[in-house]
């Protein structure tokens, strides 16, 4: 009778544990579906708040924002891409990762975006994402950086500023500048901030600096190290040059907010720079804190690399909304500042 009785509590006892386990199985299988419906609720652009059925949809995935030069691209496609305008911008941040953007492209594909806009973190690593965007038959319209792919039509088009040119110029302006310091015969020692090591900017600057490099015999490279695009790695690595190496003639740092960490670690080891100081500093990007430092003082030429390509992008997207073609490559124009210009009158115009 003692045996029966156990084994009735043993068979009830199963099947309560097997009907809480049941329910527990229903509860996950419930909030699995729901995370997808979520997902999915999400998924008609029609949807989205405040989108209406005549807007045009554009997904874009910036970079991050590791520089003042960075903000104001932002800014320039948050101010163009709105509603007022005819678009809906679904903005996503990539936080320098280019993991990040292989989703956000691929958030975008499911979302059946119009176009997507890619600033492409760095050049390789793209052709199986863009080929996906391509067979959904979304354009994509490159901006900024660029992308090394076996076949370029996976892409619509590119905008954005010649690298290149930008470093090739900034080494012209270091010939001229030393040679009317009559420093042409004298051994100048460099060292380079570079930026995010593979992307287009970095790479550019970097073999185009290079070109004038090669030329100049008396010119001495004593090291290139990236920081990253960002003020505190800038600060970082130069701290590192200037205990390492005990004559540094000249900086070339590839963008603005690296300058600006460079400067504080010039300044922190008790050595000046700019016109009238020990170090040379040339930098990318020509923003306003960096003009507002080369008024001061402390840099001596920004090699400008234009941040508002908002209006460019929505030209092109205007232009294929009509059925016309677009050129595949769009340079936008630019210019540099030195320390003997009218910087006064320069920044009253500067919008960023
Ligand atoms: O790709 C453009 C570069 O990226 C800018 O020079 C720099 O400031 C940014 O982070």
């Amino acid at each position: 009778m003692r045996k029966k009785c156990i084994r009735i509590v043993a068979l009830l006892m199963i099947v309560c544990v097997g009907s809480l386990c049941g329910c527990v199985s229903i509860q996950k299988q419930d909030k699995e579906a729901n995370q997808r419906g979520a997902l999915e609720e999400e998924k008609p652009l029609s949807d989205l708040p405040g989108k209406n059925r005549d807007h045009i949809v554009v997904g874009f995935s910036q970079v991050g924002s590791e520089s003042d030069w960075r903000n104001a691209s932002t800014e320039s496609f948050r101010n163009m891409f709105t509603a007022e305008n005819g678009y809906y911008l679904l903005y996503e941040d990539a936080q320098q990762k280019q993991e990040n953007q292989l989703k956000d492209v691929r958030n975008f594909i499911l979302q059946e975006v119009d176009y997507i806009v890619l600033d492409p973190i760095v050049e390789t690593g793209w052709d199986t994402v863009l080929k996906e965007a391509k067979d959904a038959g979304i354009p994509v319209i490159l901006v900024d950086r660029t992308v090394e792919v076996e076949n370029d039509d996976l892409y619509t088009c590119w905008v954005g500023s010649n690298f290149e040119e930008e470093g090739r110029r900034a080494g012209e302006w270091l010939e001229s500048y030393l040679k009317w310091q009559e420093r042409e015969n004298d051994r100048i020692r460099i060292v380079t901030l570079q930026g995010t090591l593979e992307s287009s900017s970095q790479i550019g600057r970097t073999q185009g600096f290079l070109k004038v490099l090669d030329a100049n015999k008396k010119w001495e490279m004593l090291e290139r190290r990236s920081g990253e695009f960002t003020q505190a790695k800038g600060k970082e690595v130069m701290d590192d040059f200037l205990s390492t190496y005990k004559d540094i003639d000249v900086v070339i740092s590839e963008n603005d907010n690296m300058t600006f960490g460079a400067i504080e670690a010039i300044e922190a080891a008790g050595k000046s720079c700019g016109p009238a100081g020990d170090i040379i500093v040339i930098s990318f990007d020509a923003v306003q804190a960096a003009l507002e430092l080369m008024k001061r003082g402390k840099i001596n030429a920004d090699f400008e690399c234009n941040p508002i390509l908002g209006p460019f992008v929505s030209d092109i997207i205007q232009r294929l909304e009509r059925g016309q073609e677009v050129e595949k490559i769009h340079y936008v124009q630019e210019q540099y500042f030195d320390a003997s210009m009218n910087l006064e009158e320069i920044l009253k115009k500067r919008e960023y």
